[in-house]
Order: structure tokens, then sequence, then C-alpha cells
């Protein structure tokens, strides 16, 4: 069996007064509105989930629907109300407080949305910053922190201070940190939510394309739902302080679990997000037909799309050995990339959440 690289178990953070009580009351299956009146905050109710060892693990809901507080649990800045977090099997509620801080130095490391750099240390020194923390020497430190920066293109800029750098380059630094720190696990708080489209979408090739390698365990958290099917292997969509699906991006555009994920998902492009083998008629054995135009299992709808419309073949999906697995027929094209026939199956409890 794979350990999680993180668990929560029926996690609570509330803030204010009276949050045991609150808790309890949460429990016994009051609402968020019915505790308010205690003076109590609730931001993470009930939460459970695991994070596998080397996804990426996006935690997506509107501003204030609890994400920061949970990711802050995950690495122990925040204690929760009630509940478990788990790393690597070690419940983090039983570590003291040097075990914490160890396991915060060691496995784990943050990227913020406003990148938190040092401002009167070079993008070297920042990028380094982890490993002074952990007490290696000057050389090693500048090493691995030249590496790091390499990873995300900043070789040539180790000597400049943060002001002279871009907000795109800027949050380069705030990534290299994190890389250079060599942790299993990071956490992305809207780590790329303060950029500008473009800049931002080349941020997030250029993270899925490190996760290529480097297969980290990642826990991203943002706002922005295009930005979470992009990037995640899974997806958790939370509001008001509950999780209310988790599914890969597919499941949830196809099965929404309830009204409130639909209606979030409705303006999705879906051809950005279904792949062939989503909508393929699967092929028991056939052979290829010359000229026919040839995808992979999981090529993107809008690319299917694209190679269809320059060939009267239907597109055949073919997997790594060329051998046919399926075909993909226009009609069938047209009527998958309408967002209309992906109906909510079924109307859940609020609040339910369905896991993938
Ligand atoms: N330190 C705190 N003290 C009291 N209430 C807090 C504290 N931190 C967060 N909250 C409350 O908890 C709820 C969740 O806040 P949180 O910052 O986790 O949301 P978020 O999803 O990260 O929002 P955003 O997208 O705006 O960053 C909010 O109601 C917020 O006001
Ligand atoms: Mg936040």
């Amino acid at each position: 069996m794979i350990v999680a690289a993180i668990r929560t178990e029926g996690l609570y953070k509330v803030f204010g007064r009276r949050a045991d009580e609150a808790v309890r009351r949460l429990q016994e299956g009051a609402s968020r509105e019915d505790v308010i009146p205690l003076g109590a905050t609730p931001a993470v109710i009930d939460v459970t989930f695991d994070v596998k060892p080397g996804e990426i693990f996006v935690v997506m809901g509107l501003s204030g629907s609890g994400k920061s507080t949970l990711i802050r649990t995950l690495n122990g800045l925040l204690i929760p109300t009630a509940g478990h977090v788990y790393v690597g099997g070690d419940d983090i509620a039983a570590l003291n407080p040097a075990a914490l801080r160890t396991l915060r130095r060691d496995q784990m490391s943050m990227v913020f949305q406003h990148f938190a750099l040092l401002p009167h240390r070079t993008v070297l020194e920042n990028a380094a910053y982890p490993l002074k923390v952990r007490g290696l020497k000057k050389d090693e430190r500048a090493a691995k922190a030249r590496d790091a920066l390499a990873m995300v293109g900043l070789d040539g800029w180790e000597d400049k201070l943060p002001q002279q750098l871009s907000g795109g380059m800027r949050q380069r630094v705030g990534l290299a940190r994190a890389l250079a720190a060599e942790t299993d696990i990071m956490l992305m708080d809207e780590a790329f939510s303060a950029l500008d489209p473009l800049i931002r979408r080349e941020m997030q090739d250029q993270l899925l394309e490190l996760q290529q390698r480097l297969a980290k365990t990642i826990v991203f958290i943002t706002h922005d739902l295009n930005e979470a099917m992009r990037l995640g292997d899974r997806i958790a969509m939370m509001r008001a302080g509950r999780i209310v699906q988790i599914d890969t991006a597919e499941a949830i555009l196809r099965k929404p679990a309830n009204d409130y994920v639909a209606q979030f998902v409705q303006d999705v492009d879906r051809t950005r997000v279904l792949t062939a083998a989503t909508v393929m008629e699967p092929v028991g054995d056939g052979a290829l037909e010359r000229g026919q135009p040839t995808v992979s299992p999981g090529t993107m709808l809008a690319d299917v799309f694209s190679l269809s419309a320059q060939s009267p073949l239907p597109v055949a999906v073919v997997d790594d050995d060329r051998r046919l697995v399926g075909v993909i027929r226009r009609e069938t094209l047209l009527s998958s990339m309408a967002a209309g026939d992906v109906a909510p199956t079924e109307l859940t409890a609020e609040g339910e959440v369905t896991h993938g």
C-alpha cells in the first residue's frame, strides 16, 4: 500500500470564539451559518483527503472558501481545531515543536502569491535561503541554488536584486527557492495569481514541465478554474469551508457532484480539458486506414478537432505502439464539445464529499 504523501482526516479549523463548541455542533450536523452567532468563523469544515506522492493536487474555491487556512494546517503553521493532518504517515499534531520545524524545513516548501523575497539579498541568496537555514556550507548552497535557478530559466540573473526583476521573474525566484530546498512536497498558495495572463500561462507550462522530471507532491491552491483544470491531476472543489467534490478535471466536467459545481464549470472550454480517450469509440482490433489522422489517447479535443478538419476520415486514436484503440467521428466530436451534454448526474446533498 502506498502511504499518502499528505492525508487529512475530519479536519476542522475554526477561528474566533467558542471554536470547540462550534466544531461539536458542526459534527452534529449544524450548518456554518448556525454556528456563526457563537462568534466562531469556521474556515475549514470536516475536510478529508489523500494527496498521492507525485501528484498535483489542486484546491480550488472562491475567495474566503478556506483554501489558505487549509494549506497552512498542512505544514503546521496553523493548529487544527479538530481532526488530523498526516505527512508521510506521521500525525503532525504528535510532533514536538523541534520535530515540526524539521518537517517544515526538510519535507515541505512553500511558494507564496506575493513571492516573499528578501529585498536586499541577491537572486542567488534568495534561492539559497532555505539551505542556509538548514545549515549547508556556502559553496554547497550556492551550487544547489544555481541549479534551481537554471531549472526555472534564470541563469545569468544570480547577482541581481529582486527589484530589478519583473513579476514573472520574481515568482521564478520563489519557485527556484522551493526547488533548491529539494523537499518532496511543495505547497503553492495562489502562486501564479499575481501574474498577468501570458506570464501566468508560461509559469504553468514550466511547472508542468518541471513536474515531469521531478515528480514532487504538489498542493496547488487557486481560485482560477482554468488553472485548476490545466495543472491538477485531481481537483478538490471547496465551498464555504467544505470540500464538495474531489475528482479529475475530466470527471468534474462530466459528473459535477452538485449544482454548485455544475454552475462553476459550465463556462469551461471543454476542448482544452477533455481528451481523445474520453470521447472515442473503442475498437477491439482494426487497421489504420491510409492517410487517417492519428492522435494519442491523451490528446486534447481542441487538437483532435483541428486534425479532424483536415481529413474526411474519422480520427484514429493509437497507443504508444501505434496500435488502433479507438476512433472519433466528427459528429461525436461536435456533440461532446457542447456543454449541454454533460448534465449533472445526480444532485447530492450540499457539502457531501464525492471521492474520485
Ligand atoms: N487568522 C484568522 N482569524 C480569523 N478569521 C480568519 C483568519 N484567517 C482566515 N479567516 C477567515 O476564514 C475564512 C477562510 O479564509 P481563507 O483565507 O482561508 O480563504 P481563501 O479561500 O484562502 O480566500 P482567498 O481566495 O481570498 O485567499 C474567511 O472567512 C476568513 O475571514
Ligand atoms: Mg487565500
